[in-house]
């Protein structure tokens, strides 16, 4: 009998913090199993938009209907009015963009942080982001996510907001894209799928 377990002992050797070899193979394949779950793991998906006028906000619903995830609106504390977007004239919206310190607040805090594929989509406002973005971008840890700019104008493109983003952000900035209120729900729903 104390053959038999003076074999046994041989046999399942235990290592120096008394684990089996069995137990480091079993310990090695759940390790694996849990990589690979890590892996394969959905990652948190949201599309962020400010919309004036809701043509942004048209776009932001066609991208949220073809990713899924969370639709969320950032929304001014203080309305923009029809006067305060009339930029043929010295309106709200223009002098905000003209004011390198205009932080518009925002009426509910928008937090970020369990997102990390994240679509944000603004109107171009004098070829840049409007500054309500800064707002919240300077309110959020971005670090490691992902970001996908879209943006809709009457004709400019969005390069020079992504710089302003650049310079905001410590993030993944993938490229963007820009819409017109033509664009149709296939052409922004691609462009969505690819990233
Ligand atoms: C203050 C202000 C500045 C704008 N500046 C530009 C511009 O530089 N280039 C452009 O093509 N459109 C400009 N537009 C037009 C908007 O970008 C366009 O109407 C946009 O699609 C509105 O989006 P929204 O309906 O989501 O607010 C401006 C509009 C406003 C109110």
């Amino acid at each position: 009998m104390l053959g038999a377990v003076s074999l046994a002992v041989f046999l399942k050797p235990k290592s120096a913090n008394n684990q089996s070899q069995d137990d480091i193979l079993l310990d090695q394949n759940n390790l694996a199993q849990n990589n690979s779950a890590e892996d394969d793991k959905e990652k948190e998906v949201a599309i962020v938009y400010f919309s004036a006028t809701r043509t942004t906000e048209k776009v932001a619903e066609a991208i949220h209907d073809a990713v899924g995830g969370d639709l969320l609106q950032i929304i001014p504390a203080t309305p923009y009015t029809a006067a305060d977007l009339d930029y043929g004239s010295n309106c709200r919206a223009t002098r905000e963009q003209n004011d390198s310190s205009a932080r518009p607040t925002i009426q509910d805090k928008i937090d970020l942080n369990s997102y990390d594929m994240i679509f944000l989509g603004y109107p171009i406002w004098w070829g840049d982001v409007p500054k309500i973005i800064l707002t919240l971008l300077e309110s959020e840890n971005l670090e490691g996510k992902t970001i996908a700019p879209f943006a809709t104008s009457h004709s400019s493109g969005l390069d020079s907001s992504v710089q302003t983003l650049k310079q905001h952000i410590d993030a993944n900035i993938v490229e963007g894209r820009h819409f017109s209120a033509t664009s149709s729900n296939t052409e922004i729903q691609e462009w969505a799928k690819q990233k």
